[in-house]
């Protein structure tokens, strides 16, 4: 048991050498869930594995709840949103709108992976509404500041705080604009697009950013 563990140790850190910089993409695990509230009616939620369709998109295999409480919200529908991975699933509440800035939970039960597994049950909790040093810095800081931080600033741009993501590029136009779809920050992080690849987001965290600069205004 223990001996191929650590040939697998070697390996990862064999591999670790060699991808340099990313290696601590390689190395970590994926979460087995993850979840944000998108706007005040929806929730999305990430699993490690692609999902099954039919199971991911029935809502009686979830359950929202304002953390420490036991009154459920009203789930209406479940839609595998994830057109990439096939790991996120929206859920629209109807017996919302979710207050701001509180901590709820999200528990999911029998959802099924694309090739059949049970997930079994998980649980997971998150904080409403989409701030910059709640939710985003964490993603920049994973994905994006080993090329864009103090140490080097890719197409003189800087997204280790807020007002370098503000900050303009190589041109004069600012790169985040509150509110607007089509700033570059919002475009290039778009599934396929530069930052994107380089950075290895995932779609949840693509979208996680767009709504972040769209529907909560580019908010701290
Ligand atoms: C491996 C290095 C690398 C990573 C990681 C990376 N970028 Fe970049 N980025 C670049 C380079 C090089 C450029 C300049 C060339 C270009 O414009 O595409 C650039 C340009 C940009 C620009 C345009 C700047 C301007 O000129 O206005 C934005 C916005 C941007 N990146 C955002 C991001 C975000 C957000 C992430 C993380 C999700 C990210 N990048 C991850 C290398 C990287």
């Amino acid at each position: 048991m223990k001996r191929p563990l650590f040939a697998v140790a070697w390996l990862l850190a064999l591999a670790a050498l060699l991808a340099g910089c990313h290696a601590a993409k390689l190395l970590a695990p994926p979460v087995p869930l993850q979840a944000a509230s998108v706007n005040a009616f929806a929730v999305n939620v990430q699993f490690a594995e692609p999902l099954d369709r039919l199971t991911a998109q029935d809502p009686a295999r979830y359950r929202v709840h304002a953390a420490g409480t036991a009154a459920e919200e009203t789930i209406d529908s479940a839609t595998l949103v994830d057109t990439l991975e096939g790991r996120v699933v929206q859920l629209i509440i109807t017996s919302g709108p979710l207050p701001d800035s509180a901590a709820y939970e999200v528990a999911t039960q029998g959802v099924r992976t694309y090739d059949g597994r049970d997930t079994g049950a998980r649980r997971v909790t998150f904080q409403t509404g989409l701030g910059y040093s709640a939710h985003l810095r964490a993603v920049f800081a994973a994905h994006c500041d080993a090329c864009h931080g103090a140490a080097r600033q890719d197409g003189n741009y800087r997204t280790d705080s807020l007002a370098g993501l503000r900050g303009t590029g190589v041109d004069s136009t600012p790169d985040l604009i509150a509110g607007d779809p089509n700033c570059a920050l919002a475009r290039r992080t778009r599934p396929r697009k530069s930052a994107f690849d380089q950075g290895a987001l995932s779609w949840f965290e693509s979208d996680l950013i767009e709504d972040w600069v769209v529907g909560y205004d580019g908010r701290p």
